[in-house]
């Protein structure tokens, strides 16, 4: 999605736009653009294509200036072109405006303004924008602010808006609605962008702005507001990433970095939660102990869970149900957050809904947790980003601890998002008596063994390059297991697609037969999950059915399993733990096979084609 940041204070705005842009990236772009006040003027550069791109224009010939605002383009209306990029200007060239976004009553806005003679330079929603704001501009005897508070009036859709005007050099306007927008003060000067990362250099502590407000920046203060103008006051919050955490850190790439670093994110978001002593059902042992969560009464006697969550973090919600429903005997539901919000699920006060995100910023989840909540649900949110729209709203929040992920394909979001279930699901097994000391205990030193062994993994690395290396190039990979195994396939059929643009499908093995396998032929890769002892033997006839075809195979299984040594060419193997807890480490090896398979065919793993990292608009 867009990406936008501004900066006004006592440096040039310049290089420090090109720095936060960069740090956006992640975000997906096709193009990007600054816009700098100098001298009672605005000058804009922007280009198509990558930053660099606009940053060697700047160096060639810069725009100096102490007020700018930048931006990067994820096309949605209008394709990617200069013309098209932000920031767009008014026909005066006095107001300049980027959008993250979409301006859904855009094409009526637009024919009021031609009808008034204005002439429209490009295809984007956004431009509507600029243009009205000038129209109020004029009829509310130049005062800006009024003016973007009527234009915000009439806007629907979704926005994060940045706005310099040539008249008002000292302040940048900002507004946002559906979209993030967080704001810092620094030492030099005040920034906003879209994202923590872009504004980590400069300050750790941040207000997140809420729909519908305003902020108006100056160089040493910034004001926050109501959209009817208010002043109000908000606390900041603190941000404990470190700056290194959001870079590659001698890694090529951040999405080997953050397959790296699931090792540590695991720790870090198990270990707070693991402490001496506690209930009898667990001796002197560790036991899991929430500070932010108490699993009360309304957990113990919930009827149901419904989780509802976007992409990777549903496949974790997928895990969840099978987590739940074995661990806890109870029910769960799990749907696409874009299919629950329109559905019209049926609520029920015993039910817990749990949403899931690493970014709290998807609009189709942020959609669904305020469709449960407007019917009276209490909503549990697990997600990695503080301050996000997702960690403010919902009643009880359960951080991940991952650390920022900056890559497009989530990795180490997905693994800590699977930890939290799994806690919750341990704990609500021992509450509602699903679950003996004995297991217990037993699940929580398994737990405690997954950040060593998914280093072990990491290890290996080298085989599954190997593996990839032979294997790219197949025009189909198709993944598939069953129970905890089945959700870990389609996880890892999402991540190769994404990154290395091969056809990969996921199914339950027991669905082979139902479809799929007329799929299968000497041009197909099987990868077949098989950590559920109870059903090797099934699976193995699975893996025959498919190598008999002429599918290459690759198993991924247990440590001293043999029951797949005849059956298929190529076996992974990982450190053994509860087959219940396998989707904690079974992901690894698939994620690095993603990795590799996008190196090998010149993909950039970090920039796939088409994909944003935060999904800000429907
Ligand atoms: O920030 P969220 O966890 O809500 O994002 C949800 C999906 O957009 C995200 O997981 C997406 O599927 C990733 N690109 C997967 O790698």
């Amino acid at each position: 999605m867009c990406g936008i940041t501004g900066y006004i204070g006592y440096d040039e705005a310049a290089p420090l736009l090109i720095r936060a842009l960069k740090k956006l990236e992640y975000r997906g772009y096709d193009s990007a653009g600054v816009a700098i006040i100098d001298n009672g003027k605005i000058f804009v550069r922007k280009k198509k294509g990558q930053i660099k791109l606009l940053d060697e224009s700047l160096s060639a010939s810069t725009l100096s200036g102490n007020t700018g605002i930048g931006h990067t383009r994820w096309a949605t209306h209008g394709e990617p072109s200069d013309i098209n990029s932000h920031p767009h200007i008014d026909a005066e060239g006095r107001i300049a405006i980027v959008h993250n976004g979409i301006i859904e009553n855009y094409v009526k806005l637009k024919q009021w303004l031609q009808s008034r003679g204005i002439v429209f330079r490009s295809d984007t929603d956004t431009e509507v924008i600029v243009h009205i704001i000038n129209y109020f501009y004029r009829t509310s005897q130049g005062a800006l602010l009024d003016a973007v508070m009527e234009t915000l009036k009439l806007l629907t859709g979704s926005y994060a808006l940045a706005i310099v005007s040539a008249d008002y050099p000292d302040r940048i306007i900002a507004a946002r609605k559906n979209c993030p927008l967080i704001t810092g003060l620094g030492k030099t000067g005040a920034f906003i962008a879209s994202d923590v990362p872009a504004l980590l250099e400069h300050t750790r502590d941040l207000v997140f702005l809420n729909d519908g407000e305003i902020a108006v920046l100056y160089r040493d203060h910034i004001e926050l507001r109501s959209s009817e103008g208010e002043v109000l006051k908000r606390e900041t919050t603190h941000i404990d990433w470190d700056v290194e955490s959001a870079e590659k850190g001698g890694y090529p790439h951040f999405m080997l970095k953050e397959i790296f670093e699931q090792s540590k994110a695991m720790s870090d978001a198990l270990s707070p939660r693991l402490k001496m002593g506690g209930p009898e059902a667990a001796g002197a042992n560790k036991v899991i102990d929430f500070d932010e969560v108490k699993l009360d009464e309304r957990w113990i006697m919930a009827r149901r869970i419904v989780i509802t969550a976007c992409g990777t973090a549903y496949h974790a919600g997928i895990i969840g149900k099978y987590a739940f429903e074995h661990l806890a005997r109870i029910p769960v539901e799990v749907d696409i957050a874009s299919e629950y919000r329109y559905r019209s699920p049926i609520f029920d006060k015993k039910d817990i809904v749990i949403v899931i995100s690493q970014s709290g910023e998807t609009a189709d989840t942020i959609a669904a947790m305020r469709l449960a909540k407007q019917n009276g649900a209490c909503v549990f949110a697990i997600t990695n980003a503080p301050g996000s729209t997702l960690s403010r709203e919902a009643d009880i929040v359960m951080y991940t601890y991952a650390g920022p992920e900056i890559a497009v394909a989530s990795t180490k979001a997905f693994t800590t998002q699977v930890m939290c279930i799994y806690l919750l699901a341990i704990e609500l097994g021992r509450l509602r008596k699903h679950i003996s000391g004995d297991a217990y205990r037993r699940y929580i030193a398994a737990l405690s063994e997954i950040p060593k062994q998914a280093r072990q993994i990491l290890d290996k690395k080298e085989s599954i390059q190997r593996f990839a290396a032979r294997q790219f190039n197949k025009t189909k990979m198709f993944f598939m297991g069953r129970q905890f195994d089945y959700p870990v396939s389609m996880e890892s059929a999402l991540k190769l697609k994404e990154i290395s643009y091969t056809h990969s499908e996921a199914f339950a093995a027991g669905e082979l037969k139902h479809g799929p396998i007329a799929l299968v032929d000497s041009s197909t890769l099987v990868v077949t999950f098989a950590t559920q002892n109870a059903l090797f033997e099934k699976i193995a006839s699975n893996i025959r059915e498919v190598t008999s075809r002429g599918a290459a195979s690759l198993v991924i299984t247990w440590e001293d399993v043999d029951s797949f040594d005849t059956v298929s060419e190529a076996i992974f193997t990982l450190p053994k733990t509860e087959d219940c807890l396998s989707p904690l480490l079974a992901v690894i090896p698939a994620q690095l096979f993603a990795y590799y398979c996008a190196i090998q065919r010149g993909n950039d793993p970090d920039k796939p084609r088409n994909l944003a990292k935060s999904v800000t608009v429907e």
